[in-house]
């Protein structure tokens, strides 16, 4: 199959870019003894966490048990980004921890109290990371003190185990923000393990990131394990704030165009269901719905569900009705979620269908 004979719109993944993102990332990561983790929310693909640990990633992460489920076909070491399930998903996650590693980010003792109740009546072991908030105030405890508490709680449960701390930076989203914003994850989680080693209690994990600071881990000693997760595509937001090149992108929404009747713009058939409204930080208005390489100046600048209004006043070249352009989404992540099946580009320009695994698994 090539793309002229597939359906619009579809997200086609270059998989050599694929390899190229994922390496790259192992080589640094190998070059500081960080483990990687990565997030498999970016691809939900089965296919893609297995490449990811064939390169070399010492597990996968998660954010919810549904992907867990999925991911846990690619491999057998799953953390669950995420602080409280309800009881039908603990039930399934200590049902998982039968087989697998898995290991939960928890920031209060309600969920931890649940989760090791779950897991102490299912007879299994889950590990424990305790979530401290470093800057990005979403989740994670506030205080050493609390999450001392939290590792001592854990300790309480036969089937928990404490393995460490957890923290999502967040708030690092550009390069002005790294220097200041890394040494204050580094400080932060130094005050944890301090307090922790002062009460004899070890943390062999310490598992931070996000793609615009992975590359800038190092400066974090602390860590021992890193979870980007946009790293395997990349997407427009990366490539405005300087976290990759163009050729990194490897995902790219192929478009038609369907109407140029109102002058000065062309309508494509991708709007919100395809692009997602997701907006480019931190400047929304000047980015737009995403970026058409082969259309230098052109702007998305209104979805609607399924439309895609192109403003070309500042472009050379126009598209025709018909023709195909692609478009670089401004966020990848949920842009895969909105599609059950992705198409895979190799080297020689053929496609091949490939199921998004976890697509729609939002609990
Ligand atoms: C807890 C957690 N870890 C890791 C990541 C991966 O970050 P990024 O999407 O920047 O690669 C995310 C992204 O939302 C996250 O929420």
């Amino acid at each position: 199959m090539t793309e002229e004979q597939i359906s619009t719109p579809a997200l086609v993944i270059d998989l050599a870019t694929v390899e190229r993102n994922l390496q790259r990332m192992q080589d640094y990561a190998g070059q500081h003894q960080l483990n990687v983790r990565p997030h498999t929310k970016t691809h939900k693909s089965v296919y893609m966490a297995g490449r990811q640990l064939a390169h070399g990633a010492a597990g996968l992460t998660v954010a919810k048990v549904g992907e867990a489920e999925e991911m846990a076909k690619a491999g057998n070491d799953i953390l669950v980004a995420y602080p409280y399930m309800d009881p039908a998903r603990r039930a399934a996650l200590v049902e998982l921890a039968k087989n697998k590693t898995v290991r939960v980010a928890v920031d209060n003792a309600t969920a931890l109290e649940a989760l090791g109740d779950a897991a102490t009546s299912a007879g299994v072991k889950v590990g424990v990371l305790v979530d401290v908030d470093t800057g990005f105030h979403r989740t994670g405890v506030q205080t050493a003190e609390q999450a001392l508490k939290l590792a001592q709680a854990t300790e309480r449960f036969k089937g928990l185990r404490f393995d460490g701390l957890f923290t999502f930076p967040g708030h690092i989203k550009n390069k002005a923000m790294m220097a200041d914003g890394q040494a204050e994850v580094s400080r932060t989680l130094r005050e944890v393990l301090d307090l922790l080693k002062k009460s004899g209690i070890a943390a062999p994990v310490v598992s931070g990131g996000s793609t615009p600071t992975s590359y800038f881990a190092h400066h974090v000693p602390e860590y021992t394990e890193i979870r980007p997760g946009t790293y395997i595509y990349n997407d427009h937001n990366c490539l405005a704030a300087g976290w990759c090149s163009i050729e990194d992108c490897a995902a790219r929404l192929v478009c038609t165009v369907v109407s140029d009747a109102v002058p000065g713009k062309v309508v494509l058939d991708a709007g919100s269901k395809a692009l997602t409204s997701d907006r480019l930080g931190p400047d929304p208005e000047k980015g737009g719905h995403g970026l058409l390489p082969e259309y230098p100046g052109a702007k998305v600048v209104r979805l609607s569900e399924e439309h895609g209004e192109v403003d070309l006043a500042a472009c050379a070249i126009r598209p025709k009705v018909g023709d195909r352009v692609h478009v670089i989404p401004n966020h990848i992540c949920p842009c895969v979620n909105l599609f059950d099946n992705v198409y895979f580009k190799r080297a020689d320009g053929s496609l091949e269908l490939a199921r998004v695994d976890a697509r729609g698994k939002v609990s």
